[in-house]
């Protein structure tokens, strides 16, 4: 283990402990300090592996390391020690994002994009047993002399490694030499030797700049290509402007090695999620897991935290029509501590008895009807809320943190007009801690965001601008 490495998990263990009252109960967070995209999602000798971009000597974005939790239910996280730290000549300026593959040898194997002290970008790999992992000494395995010629070699990150017909392939995030992203296609038998395929895909609209973190995978008759474009222009009613998560349906043409793209959707409409990655998980199901950050949205001030960023709530995807709609697993009804289960009466503003808490689950079904404007308020304080807003007119749901008590002057309003316009509207707010992931019309919209008030504001209100039946369930989750 290199001085580095050894120096890193020592400075973990000497404040282990330190921000445990600062975590949520199911979102991944570092030990201590700064993490941002989840790395290396995998099964791996029966349990859920995950890694993820590191600064734990602040809470800012630094050199990056990889930090590593694993889990048996993807919602109780365990920490293991950081994998890999910027210790080598070739990741000096860090380890940045990547993906983790079982190889048949049993090891499991880490690639991600190693930054040299020029900031070239190439990709290497580590290797280890689900404890340590020890890098490969031929790194770099793809460089940058394997990038088509004028594309950029500084921005040329992200692999998503998986394997088919014996052989690995890597899609792999770049910038073309008009300055629009591209994911580029790479091919090997051993895992150490790689040549470029095709330009799997390539930005002829004018989607951002960058494409960051690619996914790729199949789900039912389609395949899959997740990308995240930087520097977007805002799309009307579908994207924001900065940094964003796109999903795109279409088919890999196998002779010419070009993803085919026929839908394209964002993938959340919240304001802090970025950079998602999924498997196939133990029972046959694609779960993505995300950033719950954003890096517009990543600039708030740190004052008194330990911690800043976590990841999201592991989110079933499944395919209706030509909408890939995301749920909660399941399993987050074993952490269901106290049901309640009732339909009643709503005018003006109400809060209910028992319906209050910081760690909860709620759902919430109601009936459209002439004009309805349906808003709750949670995280609720004196003077103080987060607010979810449907309105039936316009067929949207508006959030609004601009008085959850944040003292940072930027974007606090989304407002996106709902995939679908149902005579039952359907909402499921699920709230841990700072975590407010809101799914609307069973997984069809979904909006994942931080709160910023304290602790102590556990209030939830109800308010509708004229009588309506709801039928309401509540669960607190406990561990
Ligand atoms: C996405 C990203 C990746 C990069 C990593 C660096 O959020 O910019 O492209 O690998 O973060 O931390």
């Amino acid at each position: 283990m290199s001085s580095i490495l050894e120096q890193v998990i020592l400075y973990e263990k000497e404040h282990a402990g330190l921000a445990d009252s600062q975590r949520p109960l199911f979102h991944i967070t570092g030990k201590i300090g700064w993490i941002n995209d989840p790395n290396g999602f995998s099964v791996y000798k029966d349990m859920y592996h995950m890694f993820f971009q590191y600064h734990p000597y602040s809470t800012n974005w630094g050199p990056m390391h990889w930090g590593h939790v694993v889990s048996e239910d993807l919602l109780s996280w365990e920490y293991r020690d950081i994998a890999l730290a910027p210790d080598q000549t070739y990741d000096k300026n860090g380890c940045f994002s990547g993906t983790a593959i079982t190889l048949q040898s049993g090891e499991h194997a880490l690639m991600y994009t190693s930054v040299n002290a020029d900031g070239k970008q190439e990709q290497s790999l580590a290797l280890g047993d689900g404890i340590h992992y020890k890098k490969f000494d031929k790194n770099p395995i793809i460089c940058s002399q394997d990038v088509p010629q004028g594309n950029s070699t500084i921005d040329f990150r992200d692999p998503k490694i998986w394997k088919e017909d014996n052989r690995y392939y890597a899609v792999i995030g770049n910038k073309d030499e008009n300055q629009k992203g591209c994911i580029l296609l790479y091919q090997s038998q051993d895992l150490h030797h790689w040549e470029f395929v095709s330009t799997f895909y390539r930005n002829t609209e004018n989607f951002g700049t960058m494409l960051e973190c690619p996914d790729f995978f199949s789900l039912e008759d389609k395949d899959v290509l997740i990308v995240n474009p930087c520097s977007v222009k805002a799309i009307k009613d579908e994207f924001s402007s900065g940094h964003v998560s796109a999903l795109f349906l279409g088919t890999w043409n196998r002779e010419t090695n070009i993803f085919e793209k026929e839908t394209c959707q964002n993938l959340d409409y919240g304001l802090d999620f970025y950079a998602p990655q999924t498997i196939l998980d133990k029972k046959g199901r694609r779960i993505l897991i995300g950033w719950m950050q954003n890096w517009n949205t990543a600039q708030f001030e740190h004052a008194n935290k330990l911690l800043y960023g976590c990841l999201t709530l592991p989110r079933v995807l499944e395919k209706r029509g030509t909408r890939i709609v995301q749920n909660p697993i399941e399993e987050i009804r074993n952490y269901y501590h106290s049901d309640i289960s009732l339909q009643t009466t709503m005018d003006g503003e109400v809060q209910l008895d028992e319906v209050r808490g910081r760690y909860f689950d709620l759902e919430l079904s109601f009936l459209n009807q002439k004009n309805l404007v349906f808003s709750i308020q949670v995280a609720k304080g004196k003077d103080s809320y987060f607010l979810i807003e449907y309105s039936q007119n316009n067929n949207t749901l508006t959030i609004d943190r601009t008085y959850d008590g944040n003292v940072c002057d930027t974007i606090h309003v989304r407002k996106k007009v709902l995939y679908s316009h149902n005579e039952k509207t359907k909402l499921r707010v699920l709230v841990d801690r700072q975590c407010i992931e809101i799914f609307v019309n069973e997984g069809e919209d979904v909006f994942s965001n931080i709160t910023y008030a304290p602790l102590e504001h556990d209030e939830i209100s109800f308010i509708t601008n004229q009588k309506i039946d709801v039928q309401l369930q509540f669960h607190i989750l406990k561990k």
